[in-house]
C-alpha cells in the first residue's frame, strides 16, 4: 500500500516511474542486466544519458549555449564548486541570504573570496524573499536559493543583475514550473526532491562560464573536466541519471512543465486556502512569496503540532513535521504528490480541527 508522503526530501516518486523501474529492474530493455550493473561506458548506458538530457533540455527549454550535467556531492558541494569556478574575475560575489541554505552557501564561498550580502530575510525568520535590485557592480555573480525548502517560500521574481551572472540553486522548485533559463549563468539542483534518487546533482550552467576554475580546484569540481566529458569524467551517478530520465519523460508525457505548474498551483490553493480560513492552523510564509512545494504552517502551539503530527501519520499522512527552525508542519508537495493527496491532507485537517480547534 502506498501512503501520502510529505517529506521534504528524499521524497516520493511518481508511482508510474517506480513501477517502470520496478519491471526493467532485472533486465532493462533486453540487455540482461539491470542499469545498475551496466558499465557507464557502453552505448546502452550512453542511450540513457543521452535521452535524460534531451529530454529535459526539451522539458526546460534550455539554450544550446548551456551544458547540462549529471554530477555527484548534492547541492551541498555545489556551494563550493560555485566559487571555485567563477569568483575568479574579482574574488568577489553577492549572496541573497532567505534561509538557511543560502546561508550555508554565502558560509562556503566566504573561504575563496569576499561575500557581500545585499539583503536577508532573517529577521522575521525567512517568512518572506527580499526583493533586491541592487548588486555589487564587481561581484563575480549573485547567488540566490529560487525555493526555500526549510521556509516555504519562493522567488515570485527573477533578480535583474544585468551583466552580472545569476546563480540559482534549484533543489527543492525544479521542474515545478516554467523558467527562463537563459536568465541565469548556473542552475543547480539535488536530485532528491523533484528529480529522482538521492545521488544525482543537476547542474545547467552557460557556456561562457565555464573554464574559470581557479588553480587548485579539485578535478571533480572543475565545470570544464566534467563538461568535456560529458558528466562522466569518473562514474557518474548511472542509476540515479535513469530514474530522473523516467522522471522527465513522465513530466513531457504529462503536459510537460506550463501543465505542471497549473496542477501545482491548483494543489497549492487548496492547502493555503484552508490554512488561511483556519482558526487552528495559521502559514508562517508571507502570502506573495509563498512556496508552491513546500507548505509551511503552524498552530503556534508546539504540543498541539506534536499532536496533529502524529494523529496525522496515524491516518496516513507522514512527514509532516516541520524542520526545528521553523516548527511546526511543512508539507512538502512536489510534482509527484498527487492531487488527491492534497486534497485528502486538507479534509483530514478541516476533520481535526471540528474536534481539536
Ligand atoms: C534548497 C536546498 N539547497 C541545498 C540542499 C542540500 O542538498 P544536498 O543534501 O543535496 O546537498 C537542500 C536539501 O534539502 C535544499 O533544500
Amino acid at each position: 500500500m502506498r501512503i501520502y508522503n510529505f517529506s521534504a526530501g528524499p521524497s516520493m516518486l511518481p508511482l508510474s516511474v517506480l513501477e517502470r523501474a520496478a519491471a526493467e529492474m532485472t533486465d532493462y530493455n533486453g540487455s540482461g542486466m539491470s542499469v545498475m550493473e551496466m558499465s557507464h561506458r557502453s552505448p546502452v548506458y550512453q542511450a540513457i544519458i543521452d535521452k535524460a538530457e534531451a529530454d529535459l533540455r526539451k522539458l526546460m527549454n534550455i539554450p544550446e549555449n548551456y551544458k547540462v550535467l549529471f554530477l555527484q556531492g548534492g547541492a551541498t558541494t555545489q556551494f563550493s564548486a560555485v566559487p571555485l569556478n567563477l569568483m575568479n574575475k574579482n574574488r568577489k560575489a553577492d549572496y541573497i541570504v532567505s534561509g538557511q541554505f543560502s546561508k550555508k552557501a554565502a558560509d562556503e564561498a566566504a573561504k575563496f573570496g569576499e561575500v557581500n550580502i545585499p539583503a536577508s530575510s532573517k529577521d522575521r525568520n525567512f517568512a518572506y524573499i527580499p526583493h533586491v535590485t541592487e548588486f555589487s557592480p564587481d561581484a563575480d555573480y549573485v547567488h540566490i536559493c529560487w525555493n526555500n525548502t526549510i521556509f516555504g517560500t519562493t522567488y515570485n521574481y527573477t533578480p535583474a543583475t544585468g551583466d552580472i551572472p545569476l546563480v540559482a540553486d534549484m533543489s527543492s522548485g525544479i521542474l515545478s514550473r516554467p523558467v527562463d533559463v537563459s536568465k541565469y549563468g548556473v542552475i543547480y539542483a539535488g536530485a532528491q526532491k523533484n528529480m529522482g534518487p538521492a545521488g544525482m546533482t543537476l547542474v545547467i550552467i552557460r557556456e561562457d562560464l565555464i573554464g574559470n576554475a581557479r588553480e587548485g580546484t579539485p578535478v571533480m569540481l572543475d565545470y570544464k573536466v566534467q563538461a568535456e566529458n560529458g558528466s562522466m569524467y569518473n562514474t557518474p551517478p548511472t542509476y540515479a541519471i535513469y530514474i530522473a530520465g523516467l522522471v522527465y519523460e513522465w513530466l513531457l508525457q504529462t503536459g510537460g512543465l506550463e501543465e505542471r505548474e497549473r496542477i501545482n498551483m491548483q494543489k497549492a490553493a487548496l492547502l493555503y486556502d484552508y490554512l488561511d480560513s483556519s482558526k487552528l492552523f495559521r502559514p508562517t510564509a508571507d502570502r506573495e512569496c509563498r512556496s508552491l512545494m513546500n507548505v509551511c504552517f503552524v498552530t503556534g502551539d508546539p504540543e498541539k503540532d506534536k499532536a496533529f503530527c502524529s494523529a496525522a501519520a496515524k491516518a496516513g499522512f507522514v512527514n509532516l513535521k516541520g524542520h526545528r527552525s521553523v516548527g511546526g508542519m511543512r508539507a512538502s508537495i512536489y510534482n509527484a504528490m498527487p492531487a488527491e493527496g492534497v486534497e485528502k491532507l486538507v479534509e483530514f485537517m478541516k476533520a481535526y480541527e471540528k474536534e481539536n480547534g
